[in-house]
């Protein structure tokens, strides 16, 4: 039996704990699947919670090895695929897309890393519906580090964040935005698509850490507002601050709230009314996914559209090769702060969970 790296998440332990083994059964192509070589993954909030033995509402995770994203090369197409997929090159979409060993290609979704094995070994067993198209990388054996490093920051996170400004919120470039939970991941991939692809007039954002202004800055932020702990703070005193800029600027027209249903109220404080404002609701780094207080739809301002975003839907990985081409391009930063090797994921874990870091944790494989 073939066998390879991977970082097993042990659930003896409570909370489980992650474990590098070099023992595990080497998956190998069966009907229907691909078979891909992790090059690299990037660590997600989601990760951490299921480590944790916490997360969204939903049937416990039940995979071995977590990690809901990565790069790979495809190593192997069973014939089932080939056969029926589209031979179109046009597709840049997961279904039709046709696959040859030697591509480049995401994977994301489909349970991956919760409900079947992830991403955090050197090997995967894919179904084509968590895989993009290959990407536009050129030769694959030439790729370098540097642009793994890169590829491996995009996928869930800047899908995510695109699902938010063009699906959602159908960002123009006269919106002035508002990020709650702008050093987040996805709050920093948000506003380097607004500010750098999409041209948005003014991208602001909340942090509670002044020490994270000038990355964010970097990342595609305007301009960038402190706001209490919100554990030592009401939502009334956390919502000042904010809403004196959003004052100055008579509401802002679109807002991605990453905090949590319990911060709804306050987004809704700063969006312009009347006059169209959006926000999306589509994080939860507060932790609460339900109002902890009675929430009325009457309480939404007039002319204000709330929205949620949810990455489960099926025409998420589509944009993909358009953000690969910008960053490929040098339009795009993809906000990476760390790099790590497989071997040291739990040490990659633990720099992910200070309150310090300020954008991706990226893990490469040889
Ligand atoms: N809708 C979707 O499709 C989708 C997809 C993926 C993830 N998500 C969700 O989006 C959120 C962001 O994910 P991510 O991976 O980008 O997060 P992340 O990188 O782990 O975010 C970390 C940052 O969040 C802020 N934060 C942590 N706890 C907080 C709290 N109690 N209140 C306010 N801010 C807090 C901190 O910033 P400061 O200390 O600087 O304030 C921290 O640096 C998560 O809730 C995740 O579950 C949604």
């Amino acid at each position: 039996m073939s066998t390879m790296k991977a970082v097993l998440l042990d659930r003896s332990h409570q909370p489980p704990a992650l474990r590098l083994t070099e023992e595990y059964p080497r998956p190998h192509l069966v009907p229907g699947k691909l078979l891909v070589k992790v090059k690299a993954f990037a660590v997600n909030h989601a990760d951490v919670m299921t480590r944790k033995g916490s997360g969204a509402k939903g049937p416990a995770p039940i995979a071995d090895i977590i990690g809901i994203e990565l790069i790979g090369l495809v190593v192997g197409v069973s014939s089932e695929l080939e056969r029926a997929r589209d031979v179109s090159e046009q597709r840049t979409g997961p279904q039709g897309a046709r696959y040859r060993s030697g591509d480049i290609v995401a994977g994301v979704m489909g349970g991956l890393g919760r409900f079947c094995n992830g991403s955090y070994s050197e090997y995967a067993l894919l179904d084509p519906d968590c895989v993009s198209a290959p990407l536009p990388v050129g030769d694959a054996a030439q790729i370098s580090t540097s642009t793994l490093i890169s590829l491996a920051a995009i996928p869930a996170t800047f899908l995510a964040a695109y699902g938010v400004l063009v699906t959602s919120l159908q960002i123009q470039p006269e919106d002035t935005l508002l990020v709650h939970g702008a050093s987040s991941s996805i709050g920093m991939a948000t506003a380097s698509l607004a500010k750098h692809l999409y041209n948005v007039k003014k991208v602001v954002g909340t942090t509670r850490d002044a020490g994270k202004a000038a990355r964010l800055k970097t990342a595609g932020f305007d301009e960038v507002l402190v706001r209490p702990h919100q554990d030592d703070s009401s939502i009334e005193e956390q919502a000042k601050s904010i809403k004196e800029a959003a004052e100055e600027m008579a509401g802002f027209t679109a807002q991605v709230d990453l905090i949590g249903a319990d911060h709804i109220p306050v987004a809704l404080a700063c969006a312009r009314s009347p006059g169209g404002a959006r926000v999306c609701q589509a994080g939860m780094l507060a932790g609460a996914y339900f109002c902890t207080e009675p929430f009325s739809p009457m309480a939404i301002p007039v002319g204000v559209y709330l929205c949620g975003y949810s990455s489960s839907f099926a025409d998420h990985l589509n944009p993909l090769r358009e953000l690969v081409t910008a960053v490929l391009q040098k339009k795009l930063p993809t906000n990476v702060d760390k790099v790590f090797r497989i071997e040291d994921v739990p040490q990659a874990h633990e720099y992910y969970e200070r309150s310090t870091r300020c954008g991706k944790v990226v893990c490469l494989i040889d």
